[in-house]
């Protein structure tokens, strides 16, 4: 079996990732798996250079295939904020549930038809040796007045996706699965790993 890591320390993205991942034929593992993993540093401006530097610094250091996620939040009223700071918007020391609080009180007197945003994701694999390739997913949605539901991670509480009532954190695991950016990405991965396996 190939072995792939996954190039991620965040549990909510490893298991939404494993979870796909495991049924496509590796022998899979995170970064939480591992000791002394490299460190990263994201400083790229989009979502792509990010996962790209996180699958390439991974698959480079173990000599292994590596698929790397990078995604984030993507709020029109904001000028696109948090985006690629999604991890650290307000401050390395803030907790999911301090960010989120921190977004709706950034977006107070903002009504309800102006607070449109989406949750975007990349996702970069890079074989040693081979070019990275990347996958794309994006779900539309706005930012609640309130958060609600407990399951998920991040900002789900407070993103309802288009076409639901529910937020993301209402969701199922497989429904969250069917409609999310990282969702989508992965079955393109899965889709050209079929073809070019
Ligand atoms: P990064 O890709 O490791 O830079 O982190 C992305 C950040 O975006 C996460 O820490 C979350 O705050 C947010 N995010 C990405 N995907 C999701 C999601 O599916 N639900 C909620 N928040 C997300």
């Amino acid at each position: 079996m190939t072995r792939l890591i996954v190039a991620t320390g965040n549990r909510g993205k490893t298991k939404e990732i494993n979870s796909i991942v495991a049924d496509l034929g590796f022998e899979v593992s995170s970064l939480l798996d591992v000791e002394n993993p490299p460190e990263i540093i994201e400083d790229g401006d989009t979502f792509e250079a990010n996962a790209v530097k996180k699958a390439q610094t991974v698959a480079d250091f173990y000599q292994c295939a590596s698929l790397a996620d990078d995604s984030g939040l993507v709020v029109d009223a904001l000028d696109g904020a948090p985006g690629v700071y999604s991890a650290r918007y307000g401050g390395h020391g803030l907790n999911d549930t301090q960010r989120y609080e921190k977004l709706l009180d950034a977006l107070k007197d903002v009504p309800a038809p102006r607070r449109t945003a989406r949750f975007e994701c990349a996702l970069a694999f890079v074989v040693p040796g081979d070019v990275p390739h990347i996958f794309r997913g994006t779900v539309e949605g706005h930012i609640a007045l309130a958060p609600r539901g407990t399951n998920g991670f991040g900002y789900d509480p407070v993103f309802i996706p288009n076409g639901r009532s529910e937020s993301m954190a209402e969701l199922d695991n497989a429904q969250k699965r069917q409609l999310s950016h990282r969702g989508q990405a992965l079955d393109s991965f899965a889709a050209w790993l079929q073809k070019n396996k």
